[in-house]
């Protein structure tokens, strides 16, 4: 048995998971809604799923699962819509602008007994993968630095408005935040001091983030840095060992006795697999179906959502260290 699926928001992303989900066998691409008929149309024809309006006309052809690809400020009332018609829901990041959207989710999710997974993608990429697996295998990170940018903040449209965003956090850092709480442990406080530069929101942050086990982490995220590869960099400091990430594609393991040790490259065949959404996706099916609980659960979505807000506080609040609220 398979899943029936519908996605809804056919935009950059939404045309991601419809390629990535076009690769599973077990997956019946039903429908796809967009608010622009044009969009869904095109984005329907290319995988021969049914054009719609909406998640109601979405709902009424049957459907197991919804992708929620809509811009930011629209996950949390189409999600919990979702949920509550008794969907398997695959929510993009962020999980919600508002931390009383996150908690109502995260109640709902726990209600419903259904699968919700939200898009942390980077956990399936290769170069994350590598880090992840030295940590599994006993290296401990006791601190770390960390980046994350973007060139500009001109794609999409709605990048650089707030009222839809969020604010440029809650697009991009959000990842890292994720990333580093499974490397390194929770996050349990921020201090964070941003400017708006180039664009009417916080497009220069730095901050300070404690990990749970008194772990220091130095995190600094730009809007406007060029497309100059890396876009995001990842240090994790061990006991005389360092591993590295840049981008999703290369890594390496430094040790005191080979401090030359080189770059590892990995290779994918296109880029939605390099990105991990294959695999998240397929994960996301998995768990629908029943094979394995979801690997990215409500309550990591829930705390990244309680580390944006922490830090957004700290920036308003001058920088001041702000405990992360994940009750
Ligand atoms: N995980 C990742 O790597 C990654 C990368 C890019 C974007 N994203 C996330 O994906 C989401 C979508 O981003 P995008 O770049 O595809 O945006 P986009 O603007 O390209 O696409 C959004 C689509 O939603 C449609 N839409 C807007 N409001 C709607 C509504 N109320 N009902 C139905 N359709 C509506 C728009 O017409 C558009 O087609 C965002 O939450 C973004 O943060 C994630």
């Amino acid at each position: 048995m398979g899943v029936r699926a519908g996605l809804i928001g056919a935009g950059t992303m939404g045309r991601r998971h419809l390629q990535a989900l076009s690769q599973d066998h077990r997956v019946e691409l039903v429908g796809v809604a967009d608010a622009v008929a044009e969009a869904a149309t095109t984005a329907a024809a290319s995988v021969g799923a049914q054009p719609c309006r909406d998640l109601a006309a979405l709902a009424a052809l049957g459907i197991d699962a919804v992708f929620v690809t809509l811009p930011n400020v629209y996950h949390g009332a189409v999600v919990l819509e979702a949920l509550t018609r008794g969907l398997h829901v695959f929510s993009e990041k962020p999980m919600a602008t508002t931390l009383e959207e996150g908690r109502q989710i995260r109640d709902q999710v726990r209600r419903a007994g259904r699968v919700y997974q939200i898009g942390f993608n980077r956990r399936w990429a290769p170069a994350y993968r590598f880090l992840r697996q030295h940590v599994d295998a006993g290296f401990t990170p006791f601190s770390a630095h960390v980046k994350i940018n973007d060139g500009d903040m001109l794609t999409p449209s709605w990048y650089t408005n707030v009222a839809i965003s969020g604010g440029f956090m809650y697009d991009t850092a959000v990842h890292l935040f994720d990333m580093i709480a499974w490397l390194i442990g929770p996050i349990e406080s921020v201090a964070a001091l941003g400017r708006q530069s180039c664009y009417p929101d916080y497009d220069d942050v730095a901050l300070l983030l404690r990990c749970a086990g008194d772990r220091p982490v130095a995190f600094s995220t730009c809007g406007h840095a060029t497309w100059a590869p890396p876009q995001e960099r990842v240090e994790l400091y061990g006991d005389h060992a360092l591993l590295i990430s840049e981008d999703m594609d290369h890594a390496r393991y430094t040790t005191r006795e080979n401090p030359r040790a080189g770059w590892q490259q990995f290779s994918s065949p296109d880029m939605v697999s390099l990105w991990g959404y294959v695999d998240e996706d397929r994960a996301f099916i998995d768990a629908c179906l029943g094979v394995a609980p979801p690997p990215v659960t409500v309550d990591d979505a829930f705390h990244s959502l309680a580390v944006l807000d922490a830090a957004y506080a700290s920036i308003a609040a001058g920088g001041l260290p702000t405990r992360v609220r994940t009750e």
